[in-house]
């Protein structure tokens, strides 16, 4: 069985590729560019359709996106093309297909309420949110999981770092920074996440599902939480708002998910936001 992970180049698939090929799956990963098992730019409906013949994969973990929220905004254009058309395009390279299978990961972005959002309580509040709602409406056109997820933890990929990376260079630097006390959110650990989807593969339960932490919290929280875990001075750490920042694309305040979906459909129970971030610290210890 072949999994392909489009999109493995980034963020969460240089954690997600290596835990499913320790599962023992046969990954193939699929990058734009070259150095990947397979590249190919997934906005070229005719390059997709015939790197899926030649891949001819059991199943697709797409992971392709704009990400950069502000990016989206400048040009919904280009966050159209790739939240959107990349999946369109997968969509229609996989049609025809004996059983075909997508997982599609989606984003917490797409909610806006207070409390933690259910799957229908959709709120799209920027261009971002949009367009990867828009990726799960043409990825539900094919036998798929959609997972709405957050992640964090300590980036495989070198240059690239995730928001706890980010945070853990700053206080460890004593750089000054500002955290948000209005931005709450409960993300999974990045290696959480891969066993999770590796769940996914498993059961294969179709539908839409939020897959976070339990018990969310605000950036700035989890931000002092993050310090006082590793015993990191807070000195220059100040709590501040989101609307104090000159962002281009309005964030979202409460992207605090309700996972109980997931957690009845793929019989788990998810951990807590601040068991995660403790984790993050063993695995710190793992790697080093
Ligand atoms: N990052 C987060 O904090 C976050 C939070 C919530 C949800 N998510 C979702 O999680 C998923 C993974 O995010 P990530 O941060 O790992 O993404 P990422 O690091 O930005 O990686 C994006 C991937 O898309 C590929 N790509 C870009 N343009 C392409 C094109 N035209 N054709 C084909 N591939 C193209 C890139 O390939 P190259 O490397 O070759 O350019 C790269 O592999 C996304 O669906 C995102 O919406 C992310």
């Amino acid at each position: 069985m072949v999994t392909l992970i489009t999109g493995a180049s980034g963020l969460l698939g240089a954690t997600l590729a290596p835990y499913l090929k320790g599962l023992g799956y046969t990954v193939l990963m699929h990058g734009k560019s070259a150095g990947n098992d397979v590249s190919c730019d997934l906005t070229d409906k005719s390059a997709t359709r015939a790197m899926l013949e030649e891949t001819r994969p059991n199943i697709v973990v797409n992971l392709v996106a704009l990400t950069n929220v502000d990016k989206c905004e400048e040009s919904p254009h280009d966050a159209y093309l790739l939240n959107v058309r990349t999946v369109e395009n997968l969509v229609a390279g996989m049609r025809g297909r004996v059983d075909p299978y997508l997982i599609q990961i989606s984003t917490d972005q797409v909610y806006d309420s207070i409390g933690p959002s259910p799957e229908d309580e959709i709120r799209l509040t920027n261009t971002y949110a949009l367009t990867k709602y828009a990726g799960e409406l043409a990825a539900a056109r094919m036998p798929s999981t959609i997972l709405r997820t957050n992640f964090f933890g300590h980036s495989a990929l070198p240059g690239r770092k995730s928001f706890s990376d980010w945070l853990l260079e700053s206080l460890r630097n004593g750089d000054p920074i500002s955290v948000f006390t209005d931005v709450v959110v409960n993300p999974l650990a990045l290696e959480t996440l891969s066993a999770m989807i590796g769940r996914v593969i498993e059961r294969r339960v179709e539908g839409v599902f939020n897959l976070g932490s339990r018990g969310a919290m605000s950036k700035a929280d989890f931000a002092f939480e993050l310090a006082r875990i590793y015993g990191l001075s807070i000195q220059n750490v100040r709590r501040g708002s989101v609307g104090d920042m000159n962002l281009r694309a309005y964030r979202p305040r409460d992207m605090s998910m309700d996972c109980s979906r997931f957690e009845a459909a793929f019989d788990v129970e998810l951990p807590t936001l601040q068991n995660e971030i403790c984790e993050l610290k063993r695995n710190t210890h793992a790697v080093t």
